[in-house]
């Protein structure tokens, strides 16, 4: 199979065979679009590393230090942040991160600033801790511009942290250097601890650069929790691991604290196949999958372009659009609507905050035969509401 073809395979039929939640949650003639997990092959490379690690036995309890020094090796040469394997804490996944971030930089009643919309587990983080959110607000007008501005009102005397997630999911922007340097200044100006979820710095269109907040500056990166992962460059989410790096030592060692008794980091195989994942060995994938995701962007504008009542912002990072939907309902009563009407599962615009009325966001890394099928399908549905 030419390379091309491995990223545009995916067929309803051959879904509904593989296993994950994402095709088997609803009854098989739903098209899922709700979960950010993408319907593409697992990368060869990682397939072999899982299975020699099984053929090795390595299934006892083991260290996790080569995998930390993969990952400390990967930040300095990609993110360009000298790091070194003790400034790395590997994690289930990435959402650890956001719980250990305000364990350690807040009280209950401590103020954390975070986007309206946002990937909704940062509201979750907050509820839970008994923290308050402070809502820093990105408009589709605007691009989902980072306003600095309207981030400097913001703080107060009680603002203890920053989340910020680039890639921004749901909203598909993709930092400016000059956004994420005015939010360092602030951040180092009143002394803020920022926690970034960078687990989409590979899904950039347009031949962006991603930049990490760490690497401005050694006052930024004193202040900054920087969280990574594998599930959406590879489609490894089952794999369960994340990685967060701190280069500030104190900040690690408490880290290190609030996580020892509650989180283990991931399993010997996930790690056995983090090297593959990081060094050079999957560059070939990491291009490859860009050329595909910017086929099917072209063709989601251009199938949304041809929808009437519809806008959608840009999308610069994240294989998840956004778009609006101007027919008088709810983004809830527009997902449910989808869903019985279409046979399409949406998330709910609103599940990322209020500013998410009125949308819908769906993952788009499939093949373009799915996303075809997709909007004809919502085309059908929406000229029905006419
Ligand atoms: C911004 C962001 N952070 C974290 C996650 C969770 O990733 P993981 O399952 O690798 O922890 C997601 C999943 O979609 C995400 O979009």
């Amino acid at each position: 199979m030419i390379r091309e073809e491995f990223f545009n395979s995916a067929t309803i039929e051959g879904m509904l065979a593989a296993p994950g939640i994402k095709w088997h949650r609803d009854p098989p003639d739903v098209i899922p679009l709700w979960l950010a997990d993408p319907d593409f092959p697992i990368a060869p490379e990682i397939k072999r590393a899982l299975l020699n690690a099984v053929h090795d036995e390595d299934l006892f309890y083991n260290s996790d230090e080569k995998a930390r020094e993969a990952m400390a090796a990967k930040i300095t040469r990609r993110n360009g942040l000298e790091a070194t394997a003790d400034d790395v804490m590997i994690t289930q996944g990435v959402l650890p991160a956001m719980w250990l971030s305000i364990w350690y930089a807040c009280k209950p009643g401590d103020e954390v600033i975070v986007n309206d919309p946002m990937y909704f587990p940062f509201f979750t983080a907050v509820e839970r801790t008994e923290t308050k959110p402070i809502y820093w607000p990105l408009e589709m007008e605007e691009g989902y511009r980072f306003d600095v501005e309207r981030l400097k009102e913001r703080v107060t005397d009680r603002t203890r942290l920053i989340f910020v997630c680039n890639p921004h999911n749901p909203c598909g922007r993709v930092m400016t250097k000059e956004e994420l340097k005015g939010l360092a200044d602030v951040a180092v100006d009143n002394n803020i601890v920022v926690m970034v979820d960078e687990l989409w710095e590979d899904i950039i269109f347009d031949g962006r650069k991603h930049i990490t907040l760490a690497s401005l500056s050694p006052e930024i990166a004193d202040l900054t929790i920087t969280s990574w992962g594998f599930s959406k460059t590879y489609g490894v989410a089952g794999l369960q691991m994340g990685y967060l790096c701190a280069t500030n030592k104190e900040m690690m060692d408490h880290l290190k604290k609030i996580a020892r008794g509650v989180q283990r980091g991931a399993s010997t195989l996930a790690r056995a196949a983090a090297p593959v994942m990081l060094d050079d060995t999957l560059n070939w994938w990491r291009e490859d999958v860009m050329k595909h995701l910017h086929k099917i962007r072209a063709l989601c504008e251009k199938r949304l372009e041809e929808t009437p009542g519809v806008t959608y912002p840009q999308l610069e990072g994240t294989y998840l659009m956004f778009p609006k939907f101007d027919y008088g309902m709810t983004s809830e009563e527009l997902e449910k609507y989808m869903f019985e009407e279409a046979r399409l599962r949406f998330s709910v615009g609103t599940q990322f905050g209020p500013r998410g009325e009125g949308h819908l966001r769906m993952c788009i890394a499939t093949s373009e035969a799915i996303i075809n099928e997709v909007f004809d399908r919502m085309q059908r549905a929406l000229e029905k509401l006419k």
